[in-house]
């Protein structure tokens, strides 16, 4: 049966599926091996998952440098039909100078995966310069020392560029035992489309899901409903590809998270857990934009923000790298965001006098704790229990379990 979408519509209008059908992939494989070859880390691949589910759609490859340059400069991306859509990150794949001269004058390159298998092919490619410096500071705002993803990934990575259309040869898989939570945006379309959901409000988070979180997400569904939407469905889209060494692990995650719907904290008939393959900047106000933007795709007409999205300690001064403020506000003014209706919280905390989580009231700070990932881990430590209604007890038993075997170490 036939439903008629009534989803918000794709940026650039169409959703772009770049894996190849399968009548053509064993002719596209043999052109693939015969082409040079550019050799993908873990996290180029998992790019190469987002681009080719049409996460970044309108994006059909790794970024030219017409498109990097907009994206660095601007956020954004200027369409065909003149529009603008929001692109915020560089989605870019960096080859050494060895690799630069194996292509020559190629236009074409095969893909090679982290364990050698062949993964798809970049077209009519251009190859341009990796500025680092440049891009570093004009993603983060800094060039200090410590970015996780700038030690992991820009730093080690080649001083060239390669951009170009991508096609992938299968879709791509992790075989850890969570493939089944990674949905695509036209699945999760789909899924949305069969619930009849008239709404669609997306949660974005890389932590465990705390009662803080949970306040914000039934709040946005009792204001959606008085709004007069009958079925307002959450997304719940924990990132999953690459995080700093401290956040807590996917697997852990996932596991936290169905403990929360199990508890009741969260409605499992009107959530659908997913994972988000991008991996994490923690490039805060600039990669909030991003992770709002994959979510239009995805079918999400609402999308919910709080304090410092995205954001993290700075890695060498005792302060926040960013305005905890400063997220939400960009948020609601970013270009190529205007279609996606924005919900800013403000920050939750634990109010010790109501014992529960609750919005901050600055009128009695002293009533409020904040539970940071570090005081969790103490608490674990100490084989304590945070304080009643911070966590729904199944979740906070996968957590301090998680931490218990971290001391083991
Ligand atoms: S993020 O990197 O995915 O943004 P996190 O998982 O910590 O990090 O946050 C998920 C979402 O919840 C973000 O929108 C963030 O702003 C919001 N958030 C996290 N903690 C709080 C809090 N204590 N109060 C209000 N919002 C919060």
């Amino acid at each position: 049966r036939l439903i008629k979408s009534s989803l918000i519509e794709p940026d650039g209008g169409a959703l772009v599926d770049l894996v190849v059908p399968e009548s053509e992939r064993a002719s596209k494989a043999l052109k693939a091996d015969s082409l040079p070859k550019v050799k993908l880390t873990q996290i180029d691949l998992e790019w190469v998952h987002v681009i080719s589910e049409g996460w970044a759609s309108p994006l059909r490859g790794f970024m030219r440098e017409d498109e990097y340059l907009q994206s660095l400069h601007f956020n954004s991306l200027r369409i065909k039909d003149g529009s603008l859509v929001n692109m915020s990150l560089p989605i870019v794949l960096a080859i050494d100078e060895e690799t630069k001269g194996r292509i020559g004058s190629s236009s074409n390159v095969g893909l090679v995966g982290p364990n050698g298998g062949l993964v798809g092919i970049l077209q009519s490619i251009e190859i341009y310069k990796h500025h680092k410096e440049e891009r570093i500071a004009r993603t983060w705002g800094t060039t200090a020392p410590g970015l996780p993803y700038v030690e992991e990934v820009i730093t080690p990575a080649g001083n060239w560029l390669v951009g170009g259309d991508l096609e992938v040869l299968t879709p791509i898989k992790y075989n850890d035992g969570l493939d089944n939570y990674r949905f695509s945006p036209q699945q999760l379309r789909q899924e949305f489309d069969r619930r009849q959901a008239d709404a669609v409000f997306a949660f974005q988070l890389r932590n465990p899901v705390h009662n803080g979180h949970a306040l914000l997400m039934n709040d946005t569904r009792k204001r959606l409903l008085e709004m007069g939407y009958k079925n307002p469905i959450l997304l719940l889209h924990p990132l999953g590809g690459f995080t700093k060494a401290d956040d807590v692990p996917l697997d852990v995650r996932m596991e936290q998270h169905s403990k929360v719907l199990e508890d009741g904290v969260l409605d499992p008939e009107t959530t659908i857990v997913a994972i988000f393959p991008s991996p994490m900047h923690y490039a805060g106000p600039t990669e909030v934009q991003w992770h709002a933007k994959a979510r239009i795709n995805a079918g999400a007409n609402f999308y919910i923000v709080g304090r410092d999205p995205a954001g993290m300690g700075h890695p060498t001064e005792k302060r926040d790298l960013y305005d905890p403020d400063h997220g939400k506000k960009v948020l609601s003014m970013a270009p190529g965001l205007e279609k996606l209706n924005i919900l800013p919280f403000r920050v939750a905390a634990y109010d010790t006098v109501e014992k529960k989580m609750a919005f901050f009231d600055p009128s009695r700070a002293q009533d409020f704790l904040f539970i940071s990932g570090t005081k969790m881990r103490t608490f674990a430590r100490n084989g304590e229990s945070p304080p009643d209604g911070f966590m729904c007890p199944g979740g906070w038993n996968v957590l301090a379990k998680y931490y218990e075997s971290l001391q083991a170490e």
